[in-house]
């Protein structure tokens, strides 16, 4: 877990409650958290907060992100669009281990209609301390810009 560099998090209105709380479970980690919107219940179109952080993650402004709507699925589509963003969407310990070990999953996207608090607290623990493994993976990884 690197606490020197802030993570970027968004949302649309259908996780708006679970980006709130999942911004404070990351903030009590010590990790410095930017929100990047939604910032109410009000209904808004996912892609352009999915945009919005995704775009931080390809330019490097931020190495990390985190992005919520009520499925993941749209949030995930919009995400790996953009160069460089490997977007994981996680419902399971296991495969956010494994997006981390093998595919250095640089984006984080969760359903908060799929998930509970407590699942996305843990999915995003692990995700957080798991680091990349490198070696072979390190050229799969790059060969998915060539
Ligand atoms: C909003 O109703 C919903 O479509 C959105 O949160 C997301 O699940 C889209 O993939």
């Amino acid at each position: 877990m690197d606490r020197e560099n802030p993570i970027i998090v968004g949302s649309d209105h259908a996780a708006f409650g679970l980006k709130k709380k999942i911004i404070t479970f990351v903030s009590s980690l010590g990790i410095e958290v930017k929100d990047a919107g939604t910032f109410s219940e009000e209904s808004v179109n996912y892609v352009d907060y999915g945009k919005k952080v995704s775009q931080a993650v390809s330019d490097n402004e931020y190495s990390r992100g985190i992005l919520l709507c009520g499925t993941g699925l749209g949030m995930s589509m919009v995400a790996n669009r953009f160069p460089r963003v490997r977007a994981a969407l996680c419902s399971d310990i296991f495969s956010v281990r494994m997006s981390r070990q093998h595919n250095d999953s640089n984006i984080l996207v969760l359903g908060g209609r799929v998930v509970g608090d407590a699942l996305a607290f843990e999915l995003v623990k692990t995700w957080l301390e798991t680091p990349f493994e490198g070696g072979r993976h390190l050229d799969r990884i790059l060969s998915i810009e060539r």
